[in-house]
């Protein structure tokens, strides 16, 4: 509650504020008059947010100056906010004070909005940053770009944190946005760190000088008329992101057989040639759900005309129609821009921006006629007769690619707010107007997208390939409502081949994307069969990931997600190197941290820790949240609360997974070769720890959106202590899996 004298405080505010809020809506006149002492100098004298409305259970909104003009990322998501799922989590209390949050528009038009920060408080989120995710104390523009390495720019620079003390912050407008996450402190800030002297004539006064001062909030800014920013509450960073997530929609549910293996053909390849691969995946037995072609499906690539080559697929239809009647499902590579060889060429010619890209005209999605358009023959083409999806490449940059920032586009959406939203835009075209409308599910792939896009079927991926950043960007990805595949394109050797591998079939995406090297899965033929296990293994949890799935649709909890949303007190782990002073290289003696984010929970109850790098390549640590864990593969007890070590020797080169005490994992008996496979196959439930057990299996019927209107049900497993179960059914929808055949207690060795 607020003091009286926070009241008076307030009120004085308030008619500072004013007068700035003038200044701002006057802003050409009043800037040229303005004097040193216009201009607030201080916290206090900033402008407050008096109108945070409720907008869900546990979260509010407020718009700050004029948002009429500008594009918001909610009007791009996928599905309306779940208000009844966000009310089953319960209301909460505003999670700050409200007179702490406040904003300034400057003479300049920058618009900036100051949310106070603890002096222990963490930041994690801003989409996909591949390299922490601890974005404490760091400057970031957000902007759609390719991977910038910290700099802010990525596919996905979701504006949107998640704080350590339980909130969340989301900055819903389509700009570019200048984050300062504890830095650049003000003068009055209440948590200055005390100055010292970096050189004293006396050594002993030499105290810990500090080139980076931790500041006391974040700060954000734009050029912008103005802003929406909206405030999510949490009893843990987990409880956040479910928020976040159901208020963008929920979680996407793919269709089972996305979650399957993929692999991609040769840009040249041609019908004979993908009998051929898809002959090779069966003579080897490696599972197989979707092949995917590169650009040369299409008469012409960049730019695109999406018409059939027909001279390497003379007939499209018969050649979807063969694949999907083995069970594999096609999936085409496209770019949205557009060749004048084709046939969209000339009636989206009006209806594309004022600049090309790829030399191809970028078709305006803001207007609904360019959309029909485009998705109309989408549809006749492709989705229409039994193509599954799309791998929608190049929305995302460089600034050298894209159109430049002064553009025209017909709706009259900025240049900026396309270069934001362009990925968002044509998910929701194909979203809507194909998978939605035909009441298709679908699994596809996009390089950009960004705010409240948690209920699109589309996987990120990218082109910069480190292994370590791309596990990072399976826990990244958890934080900000996306899903990311650490894809494999190629490997130095076998190990690095087998490792990649693993991490791959335990992400949102198992991709094999190594159409350019032409590497296959047995490429590396001392290490085929733990390539086959790995993706019999994935195959065999379908029913533990697809539940996992249900869940990030019905409650917004992310299916795979990072350590820091497991356990409110779980540390990132850090490796600092000392700064030495170096002229060059370290003039200001800065240490350098670099942060652990090398293992992440897959599901609720499954802790992944791959091997990775030639420094980890077979043996590394691995840090146990509090209660006890067990080997996935073994049983066997591993430790509570400790960081442990693991070797691929002892593993006999399987990938080091842990399974939480007293969990259960359903699991098909066998491993099928695809999803059609799945329907009416055998489970076995695996129970680790001591006592009883209990787990929910989700069934639907894998490919349509009937479970939007209650088709599905939950199969609900009592495990009691001699192995014995009792299975209920809840719900009435289909069922996907047969009977379950057995009860695995799989507890070995003592705590
Ligand atoms: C890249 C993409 C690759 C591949 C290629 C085709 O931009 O990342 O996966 O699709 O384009 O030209």
């Amino acid at each position: 509650m607020k003091s009286t004298a926070g009241k008076l405080h307030t009120r004085f505010n308030r008619f500072a504020g004013y007068l700035a809020a003038c200044c701002a809506t006057l802003h050409l006149g009043c800037a040229s008059t303005q004097t040193s002492t216009a201009t607030p100098t201080t916290i206090d004298a900033l402008q407050q947010i008096s109108n945070w409305e409720r907008v869900g259970a546990g979260v509010w909104s407020t718009t700050i100056g004029e948002m009429d003009g500008e594009l918001r990322y909610t009007e791009l998501a996928a599905e309306r906010p779940r208000l009844e799922a966000l009310k089953r989590l319960g209301e909460a209390e505003f999670p700050f004070d409200p007179d702490e949050i406040r904003y300034e528009i400057l003479p300049d038009g920058r618009l900036m909005v100051r949310i106070p920060l603890a002096p222990d408080e963490k930041i994690y989120g801003f989409g996909l940053q591949l390299d922490r995710l601890d974005h404490t104390q760091r400057v970031m523009t957000l902007k759609v770009d390719h991977w910038s390495q910290g700099g802010g720019e990525t596919h996905a620079p979701v504006p949107f944190y998640v704080s350590s003390k339980g909130y969340g912050v989301f900055f819903d407008t389509a700009r570019y946005l200048k984050v300062y996450a504890a830095t650049g402190n003000r003068k009055d800030a209440t948590q200055r760190e005390p100055e010292f002297d970096r050189n004293p004539v006396n050594e002993e006064e030499r105290g810990k000088w500090n080139a980076q001062p931790r500041g006391d909030a974040v700060e954000v800014s734009l050029l912008s008329p103005g802003l929406e920013v909206v405030i999510f509450a949490g009893e843990t960073p987990l409880e956040v992101v479910q928020r976040y997530n159901l208020y963008s929609g929920g979680g996407t549910l793919p269709p089972l057989w996305g979650l399957g293996f993929w692999h991609r053909m040769h840009a040249h390849a041609d019908a004979e040639d993908v009998y051929a691969e898809l002959a090779e995946f069966k003579e080897q037995g490696i599972p197989l759900d979707v092949l995917g072609l590169e650009p040369g499906w299409m008469t012409r690539s960049y730019p695109c005309t999406f018409e059939w080559q027909t001279l390497r697929f003379p007939d499209p239809k018969g050649f979807t129609q063969s694949l999907l009647d083995d069970g594999i499902h096609l999936n085409l590579w496209i770019n949205p821009y557009i060749s004048q060889k084709g046939s969209l060429h000339e009636p989206l010619y009006p209806l594309s921006g004022s600049h090309t890209v790829w030399h191809g005209i970028v078709p305006d999605f803001q207007v609904p006629e360019a959309r029909a358009i485009f998705t109309d023959h989408f549809r006749e083409e492709h989705f229409g007769f039994g193509v599954s999806g799309y791998k929608a490449d190049e929305v995302d940059g460089y600034d050298r690619w894209l159109w430049p920032d002064h553009a025209t586009f017909p709706s009259g959406t900025s240049a900026e707010a396309m270069r934001q939203t362009y990925g968002m835009q044509l998910q929701k075209a194909l979203y809507t107007d194909l998978f939605r409308s035909e009441n298709r599910r679908s699994y596809n792939l996009v390089r950009a997208t960004s705010g409240a896009a948690s209920a699109y079927p589309f996987v990120l991926y990218s082109d910069s390939y480190d292994h370590e950043e791309y596990i990072t960007g399976i826990s990244a990805a958890s934080l900000g409502g996306i899903l990311w595949t650490p894809e494999i394109r190629r490997a130095g050797n076998a190990r690095e081949w087998l490792n990649r591998m693993q991490t791959v079939c335990f992400s949102h995406m198992a991709m094999l994307n190594a159409w350019v090297s032409g590497a296959k899965p047995w490429s590396f033929p001392e290490v085929t069969d733990s390539v086959r296990e790995v993706i019999e293994l994935r195959m065999r949890l379908l029913p533990y990931f697809y539940t996992a799935f249900a869940d990030y649709h019905f409650e917004g909890i992310p299916p795979i997600r990072a350590m820091v949303l497991e356990d409110g007190d779980f540390r990132i782990r850090a490796e600092v190197e000392a700064g030495e002073l170096d002229g060059e290289t370290n003039p200001y003696e800065v240490d350098r941290v670099f942060e652990k984010n090398d293992q992440f929970m897959f599901g609720p109850d499954m802790l992944v820790a791959p091997f990775y790098g030639p420094r980890y390549a077979t043996a590394r640590e691995v840090a146990l949240p509090t209660g006890d864990w067990y080997d996935f593969h073994s049983g066997a007890f591993v430790g509570n609360g400790e960081i442990i070590e693991v070797d691929a020797e002892t593993l006999g080169d399987r990938i080091p997974l842990f399974v939480r005490g007293g969990a259960t994992i359903p699991m098909l008996k066998d491993a099928a070769n695809n999803a059609k496979a799945v329907s009416g196959a055998s489970l076995v439930l695996r129970h680790y720890g001591e006592g009883e057990g209990f787990v929910r299996i989700y069934e639907d019927d894998a490919t349509t959106f009937d479970y939007l209107s209650g088709e599905y049900r939950f199969r609900e497993v009592r495990i009691r202590e001699d192995g014995s179960f009792e299975e209920t059914i809840q719900g009435a929808g289909p069922a996907l899996y047969g009977d379950i055949e057995a009860v695995e207690k799989m507890t070995r060795g003592q705590r």
